[in-house]
């Protein structure tokens, strides 16, 4: 495909003198940024306690419970991720997007099957409206395969994310298996079901920009796996859908936020929702965000669990890989894939 200048990312753009946002870029106006709720109850569970005792623990099934059918959505804090890891992965995600250009577009490819691109939108060979964004995106699993892929530069980043993506690996896991618990299925029901899992990280870079209520750093979308973990840095973005309305989610330092993807949403036979949410930017701070986005194992055929279905299923078996292939073709936009497979 010919690397068009847009292609070079949003950051490039503004650093060549851009003033105003080029068309390609401006949402309609009713996918445009407007009046957001702020709500101080959404839901912070603090995992302190229940890394340790097992009554603790018991006790956060019925709150996770609750946080997932009531949003979808909730962050965690206290959850065990070194906060001096935190700030590592941070300084060194930040680091690679100060690269200069040439250096991050080495890894550039609109090829939606390779395991590790920089790009920015979604997926500039077929976006209509393209996103504020330019990102990273890579594949953590098999560990000692993905790293000799990853960025060269910076110069730690390598190990800093060996290590940051094991330990929110580890953390993912303990929280699907409250989520199984949540659901009156064993706890290990998901880790069996989904046979192990697969780890996407990005991270996402949206500079501050000149006309921030045109247009949207990533438009409405839920995520395709099992959970999202991300880590949002201080500037406010992120919004999550509740009842037809967005709610911006206030940034807690060191606080992961955590979100269903559609795959949850299939295996508890729509008890679950995937939360739709979207990012918007502003005109004076730059935000960064590192999702790391939990699947099924790529191989699994993800189906509704038998004990959570009266009648028929809702939705029809899909394998993960071509889940994950479909949506990359055609686009992420609201839950559209999710719901081809409703019966
Ligand atoms: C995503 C996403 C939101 C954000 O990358 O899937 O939803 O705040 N990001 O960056
Ligand atoms: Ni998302």
């Amino acid at each position: 495909m010919e690397i068009l200048p847009l292609h070079l990312g949003v950051k490039h753009l503004l650093d060549s003198g851009l003033h105003k946002v080029p068309g390609i870029y401006i949402r309609s106006k009713e996918e445009r940024p407007n009046v957001v709720h702020r709500e101080e109850s959404f839901p912070v569970l603090d995992l302190g306690a229940a890394l340790n005792s097992s009554e603790a623990r018991a006790a956060l099934v019925p709150q996770i419970r609750e946080a997932c059918m009531k949003w979808g959505f909730f962050q965690v804090i206290n959850h065990g991720v070194p906060h001096s890891l935190v700030d590592e992965m941070q300084s060194v995600a930040r680091e690679f997007h100060a690269l200069p250009n040439e250096e991050k577009m080495r890894y550039f490819s609109t090829d939606t099957e390779s395991r590790m691109r920089y790009g920015t939108s979604f997926n500039v060979a077929q976006d209509k409206v393209f996103s504020w964004r330019d990102y990273l995106r890579h594949s953590c699993l098999p560990l000692a395969e993905m790293q000799d892929l990853w960025p060269e530069k910076p110069a730690s980043y390598r190990k800093v994310t060996a290590d940051y993506s094991t330990r929110v690996r580890n953390l993912a896991k303990f929280l699907l298996e409250l989520i199984s618990e949540s659901l009156d299925l064993p706890k290990d029901y998901i880790d069996k079901a989904f046979n192990g899992c697969s780890q996407i990280m990005a991270l996402n870079f949206y500079p501050a920009c000149p006309e921030p209520d045109l247009v949207l750093g990533i438009g409405p979308h839920s995520d395709p796996g099992s959970i999202t973990l991300l880590l949002q840095d201080h500037v406010e973005g992120l919004q999550v859908m509740h009842g037809n309305e967005w709610y911006s989610v206030k940034p807690i330092p060191y606080s992961f936020v955590v979100n269903l993807g559609d795959q949850i949403q299939i295996l508890s036979n729509d008890k679950y929702k995937s939360a739709e949410h979207r990012a918007v930017v502003n005109s004076s701070e730059d935000r960064m965000s590192i999702p790391i986005s939990m699947g099924p194992n790529w191989e699994s055929l993800v189906h509704p669990a038998s004990k959570l279905v009266e009648g028929s299923p809702v939705f029809k078996p899909m394998f993960y890989k071509d889940y994950i292939m479909a949506l990359q073709a055609g686009g992420l936009n609201r839950q559209w894939l999710l719901d081809t497979l409703r019966t």
